[in-house]
């Protein structure tokens, strides 16, 4: 089985303007290069995309968008179809983040059809998943990434595994500085990897899983180290292009 190969992906989040993002993009293009060992991508804002597109076209650093719609066209105000971000060099999606499940209502059974979308766009999506602080201290953390998930393989398949990354964001540590304990964030991770395996050993084997919640320049190191952590998906820390680039440069 081949080594999984780390991703680090910035979520810029409603963050920036097209001054600020130039100077970033500078910034961490110039600490990015072949030779780093993870994957590396952007996700800003959609307004930013065609921008970005430009800038990190030369650089080894990957795009992405932060959602997309789960249709294709039509009268959907506000709405931005997959195949819009196709055109823009994107190459990831996020989806089902939680901020788009609490925020703006998105259930299991969308998040599902938006996976859908993306991968038939010729796109991969980042599928997050997590619970939230009272769905951790009633003990129903497995219950609840175990729904979240299935949600996913039964519309998508298994097998559309083979072209997914997984995140696990706890919602009680995103922006809230209370990253996951290394050990929290493994047995998660390990439980997401066996829940795939019941359907297909080698895709489960096969997918990269992120952890998300605080990753900060000082935490990343312990974190990326573990058997089932395949890298970040990192907010806050992303802004900061320093800060970006050690955590790009922790993993195992
Ligand atoms: P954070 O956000 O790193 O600011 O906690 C992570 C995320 O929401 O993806």
């Amino acid at each position: 089985m081949p080594k999984r190969r780390s991703l680090v992906a910035a979520n810029w989040k409603m963050n920036g303007s097209l001054e600020s993002i130039g100077q970033l993009v500078g910034a961490i293009s110039q600490g990015v290069s072949q030779e780093t060992e993870s994957e590396v991508l952007i996700c800003p804002p959609f307004v930013y995309i065609s921008e970005l597109a430009g800038l990190l076209e030369k650089t080894d650093i990957r795009l992405g968008a932060q959602n997309a719609s789960h249709l294709k066209s039509g009268a959907f105000t506000g709405e931005i179809a997959p195949s819009m971000l196709k055109d823009f060099a994107c190459e990831y999606v996020i989806v089902g983040h939680s901020e788009r499940r609490t925020l703006y209502g998105e259930n299991d059974m969308r998040v599902a059809e938006k996976f859908v979308a993306v991968q038939a766009s010729g796109m991969i999506p980042i599928l997050c998943i997590g619970e939230l602080l009272e769905e951790r201290e009633s003990n129903s953390t497995e219950e609840v990434i175990a729904r979240q998930l299935d949600a996913v393989i039964e519309l998508a398949g298994i097998m559309a595994f083979k072209e997914a990354v997984i995140a696990y964001e706890p919602v009680w540590a995103i922006g809230t500085g209370k990253t996951a304990t290394p050990e929290q964030a493994q047995e998660v991770h390990e439980f997401i990897r066996l829940r795939l395996a019941r359907h297909d050993h080698e895709t489960a084997e096969g997918v990269r899983i992120l952890y998300g919640g605080s990753v900060k320049a000082d935490n990343a190191k312990q974190l990326f180290e573990l058997a089932d952590i395949d890298g970040g998906l990192i907010g806050g820390a992303s802004l900061v292009a320093d800060d970006f680039l050690t955590i790009c440069h922790s993993v195992r």
